[in-house]
C-alpha cells in the first residue's frame, strides 16, 4: 500500500522487546489462522488461548466477525476490502506481537499474497509468525454451517462467499497443517503448544 503521509518517522523508544519478553516471561508471535468460513478457526483459537492461560502466556484473538463489528466495519467482502481487512488485521498483528502476546488471529484470508503479505510484515520487524492451516474439506464446513451461510450463499442470498462463488487459495507451505477431519481438538491445540516450545516462544 502506498505511504500517503510524508515527514513521518519511526520514534524508537528506551523500553526494547527483550524489556517487555523479560516483563511477561515470554516472547512474542502471531499465529494466523487461515481457512474456510466453518473450518474451526476460531474454535481452535479459543482452545489454545484457555492452554496458553493456564500456563500462564498472555495471548489475545484477533477474529474475523470481531473485528469486522470494530475497527473493520467500514470494509465488506469485495477482493479490494478482503485485502484491506487482512492488511490491517496483520498490522494489529504485528503490534500484539511486539508487545509480547501470544496473537492467535483467525481471518478466513482466503488470497495468498495477502497472507504473504502479512508474513513479510512479521519477517520485516523480526517477529516470530506461524501460519496454521485449519483443512477442513468445504463439504464438511458446508454440512456443518454453524451460521447457515453456506445455506444463504447456495440460495444466491449472499455473494461472494468463500468457497462457493470466491476462491479459497489453500496454504502452499504452512508452518502447521492442521487436517480437522482427522484430528481432535485436543490433539491440534497440543501440537500448537509443542511447536511453540520447539520454537523457544514458550518454556
Ligand atoms: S476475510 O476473507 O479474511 O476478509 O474474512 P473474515 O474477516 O475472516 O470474515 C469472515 C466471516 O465473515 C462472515 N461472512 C463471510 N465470509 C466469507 N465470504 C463472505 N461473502 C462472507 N459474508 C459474511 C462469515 O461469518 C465469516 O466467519 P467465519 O468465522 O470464518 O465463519
Amino acid at each position: 500500500v502506498e505511504q500517503k503521509a510524508t515527514n513521518v518517522h519511526w520514534h524508537e523508544g528506551d523500553v526494547i522487546r527483550e524489556n517487555r519478553a523479560s516483563i511477561l516471561g515470554h516472547k512474542g508471535v502471531t499465529l494466523w489462522f487461515t481457512g474456510l468460513s466453518g473450518s474451526g478457526k476460531s474454535t481452535v483459537a479459543v482452545a489454545v488461548e484457555k492452554a496458553l492461560a493456564a500456563r500462564g502466556v498472555l495471548s489475545y484473538r484477533l477474529d474475523g466477525d470481531n473485528i469486522r463489528l470494530g475497527i473493520n466495519s467500514n470494509l465488506g467482502f469485495s477482493a479490494e476490502d478482503r485485502q484491506e481487512n487482512i492488511r490491517r488485521v496483520g498490522e494489529i498483528s504485528k503490534l500484539f506481537a511486539d508487545t509480547g502476546i501470544v496473537v492467535l488471529s483467525s481471518f478466513i484470508s482466503p488470497y495468498r499474497e495477502d497472507r504473504e503479505t502479512v508474513r513479510k510484515m512479521h519477517e520485516a520487524g523480526d517477529l516470530p509468525y506461524m501460519e496454521v492451516f485449519v483443512d477442513c474439506p468445504l463439504k464438511e464446513a458446508e454440512a456443518r454451517d454453524p451460521k447457515g451461510l453456506y445455506k444463504k450463499a447456495r440460495a444466491g442470498e449472499i455473494k461472494g462467499f468463500t468457497g462457493i462463488d470466491d476462491p479459497y487459495e489453500a496454504p502452499v507451505s504452512p508452518e502447521l497443517h492442521l487436517n480437522t477431519a482427522e484430528m481432535t481438538l485436543e490433539e491440534e491445540v497440543a501440537v500448537i503448544i509443542a511447536t511453540l516450545q520447539e520454537r523457544g516462544v514458550i518454556a
